[in-house]
């Protein structure tokens, strides 16, 4: 597909499109914000991914505003990708905690680009090493932790018996099991969530 993107000169190869105006933050430089817009509504947002489509665009980039304030983001990623385009986000950052992390990943967004513009926060930006960098390595120990899954699971046939606490389960059910954690309390990152901010599953 990304191949084709690039070698077909006949279409969009990317477009950003822009769920909501609104941001959270009021960064010095910026004039694409402001502090009231209403999230568009999804209805809309869909008709404009679908046009989008029908023109054979290749990547979509949603950002904003601040695109974490749209409350159906999720759906506006997923159908992107159910219209084949590449989905990615550009965000400040500030509103990825674990549970969006999971379902962002859930909606099948493929790139995600956090803004930043300094170590600590001054009077221009707030989007600071200082205040992002623990969402950064909430991102990374999440991706490493699935990237383990996978590569322990590829060595594995499914029927293989492993040691599940005190008893012999096949690899099958392991997975299985992932899914239904995943579903219910969003699986690994129960830990490093518990970390961050002392929320638990259950
Ligand atoms: C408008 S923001 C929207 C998404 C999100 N709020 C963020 O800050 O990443 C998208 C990107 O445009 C950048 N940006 C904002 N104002 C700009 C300007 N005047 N010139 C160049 N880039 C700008 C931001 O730093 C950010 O990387
Ligand atoms: S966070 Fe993004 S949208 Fe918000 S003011 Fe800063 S650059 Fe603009």
């Amino acid at each position: 597909m990304i191949a084709q993107a690039f070698t077909s000169t006949d279409h969009p190869l990317l477009a950003h499109i822009i769920p909501i105006r609104r941001c959270n933050l009021a960064c010095e430089y910026c004039n694409e914000y402001d502090d009231f817009s209403k999230p568009v509504p999804t209805k809309t947002m869909f008709q404009r991914v679908d046009k989008l489509a029908d023109l054979g665009t290749s990547v979509i980039t949603i950002s904003g505003g601040e695109p974490l304030l749209h409350p159906e983001l999720d759906q506006i990623i997923g159908r992107a990708r159910k219209r084949g385009m590449i989905a990615g986000l550009i965000t400040n950052g500030y509103l990825l905690v674990a549970e969006r992390i999971e379902r962002l990943n859930r909606a099948g967004l493929e790139w995600l680009q956090i803004s930043i513009d300094n170590v600590t926060p001054d009077e221009v930006s707030k989007k600071s090493l200082k205040v992002l960098d623990k969402k950064l390595e909430l991102l990374a120990e999440y991706a490493a932790e699935c990237d383990a899954s996978r590569q322990v699971l590829a060595k594995l046939d499914l029927e293989t018996e492993v040691l599940f606490r005190d008893r012999l389960v096949s690899a099958r059910w392991v997975v299985i099991h992932m899914i239904e954690e995943t579903g219910r309390h969003a699986g690994h990152l129960d830990v490093i969530r518990e970390n961050l901010d002392g929320v638990t599953g259950e």
